[in-house]
């Protein structure tokens, strides 16, 4: 395993680290769950990411259940919703996540998501008091903007040292600002959602690539992938697995080195277009188990209380934030005015849709181009 330093920090955190937010879940696999983390703990991952939201609290159950003798050697990071950014809802939050992880501090609290309408200086007066008290450690952020980056640096008596975002092969977006960012200033980049949630393994066209890179290293494909993210000196990845062949695989992702040639070649063949397109030719459709909205006035009521709201992030993206390209498939037969569907992003198309009145072209990946 090899470690880097958090932020500007001291602290190693072992480059691979562990996503707790398992899919699928069922609580009959606690105890399996447990172990797995118990042995990625004696692979070398003491990288352990969690939130208050995932699996509705079982994640910060189950580290804690894994940990409670062995807390002095794992680095727990968790996250606070942005529902509770408040004075009171983040020490609350804080409180209940310490309880779970049957633990008297976390290593990085991080706020999940940002939220526009409460002042980021209320959100940090709680977080420097928590820090005082020395139940939190240090301080971290997730899907913020370089706007909101700059922004929270700027006001923060306590150092950033972390920015968690998605970042994998079909997902370069911070490549452009935030990652050059954080490198010149000591953020460690928390990539998210690294092996696509195991998609790209399973993506016909790109099996190719992974099978002639695979042969040269004696790698597999996500040793492959997890080595090019990491490459990036202030980068750590945190795929989430529940299949210990898997995590022995992605522990051993730091054991070779990609030559520059293979990272320019990775580079090229999944640079992804960013294409602007009128928003009245992506249709928005429901996809089990995702909630969305499928009209502009369903957007602005918000009936699924999405927090942020299209509404709010609508004003977010008037000041300039863009968070990352909505994705979306070509449709085989034009159906009406609509010649695309939305895969991903449905919040962000209606906050876009709203921000610009339906009359400004979105920023889109097309998945299947
Ligand atoms: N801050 C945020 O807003 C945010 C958002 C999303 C995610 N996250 C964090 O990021 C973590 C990971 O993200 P994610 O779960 O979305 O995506 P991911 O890690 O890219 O993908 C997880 C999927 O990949 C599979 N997988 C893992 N290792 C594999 C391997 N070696 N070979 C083949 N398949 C493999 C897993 O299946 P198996 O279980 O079968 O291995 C699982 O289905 C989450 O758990 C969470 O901690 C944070």
């Amino acid at each position: 395993m090899k470690y880097k330093n958090l932020g500007g920090t001291n602290v190693k955190i072992s480059s691979i680290g562990l996503g707790t937010n398992f899919n699928p879940y069922h609580p009959d696999t606690n105890q399996k769950l447990i172990s797995l983390m118990q042995e990625a703990l004696n692979l070398g991952l003491n990288f352990f990411d969690s939130s208050e939201l995932y699996l509705n609290g079982n994640s910060e159950k189950l580290i804690g259940q894994a940990f409670k003798k062995r807390r002095g050697e794992v680095f727990i990071s968790t996250k606070f919703s942005p529902e509770n950014c408040s004075y009171e809802r983040v020490v609350k939050s804080c409180e209940a996540s310490l309880k779970r992880l049957q633990t008297d501090y976390i290593d990085l609290y991080q706020i999940h998501w940002p939220n526009p309408i409460i002042p980021i200086e209320q959100t940090l007066k709680a977080l420097e008091k928590l820090r005082k008290v020395g139940k939190v450690k240090y301080i971290g952020v997730c899907n913020f903007s370089l706007r909101q980056l700059k922004h929270i640096q700027k006001v923060s008596k306590l150092p950033i040292v972390s920015l968690q975002t998605e970042y994998n092969l079909l997902e370069r977006s911070i490549e452009y600002d935030l990652l050059p960012y954080c490198e010149k200033n000591k953020i460690t980049i928390i990539a998210y959602t690294p092996l696509n949630s195991g998609n790209i393994l399973k993506t016909e066209k790109y099996l190719k690539i992974f099978s002639d890179l695979s042969k040269k290293y004696n790698r597999t494909a996500s040793q492959i992938i997890l080595n090019f993210l990491i490459s990036h000196p202030t980068v750590v990845v945190i795929p989430a697995t529940a299949n210990i062949i898997h995590l022995e695989e992605n522990a051993k992702s730091t054991e070779f080195v990609l030559e520059k040639k293979d990272i320019q070649l990775l580079t090229k063949t999944f640079t992804t277009k960013v294409i602007n397109i009128d928003t009245g030719k992506i249709k928005v459709t429901t996809i089990p188990h995702h909630a969305a909205y499928k009209t502009i006035e369903e957007a602005l009521t918000n009936k699924l209380n999405f927090f942020p709201s299209p509404k709010t992030l609508s004003e977010d993206i008037q000041k300039g934030d863009f968070l990352k390209p909505v994705r979306v498939k070509v449709l085989q037969k034009k159906k009406g005015d609509f010649e695309y569907e939305l895969l991903g992003g449905r919040i962000r198309y209606w906050a876009w849709v709203i921000a610009y009145h339906g009359k400004k072209p979105i920023p889109a990946i097309v998945e299947n181009s």
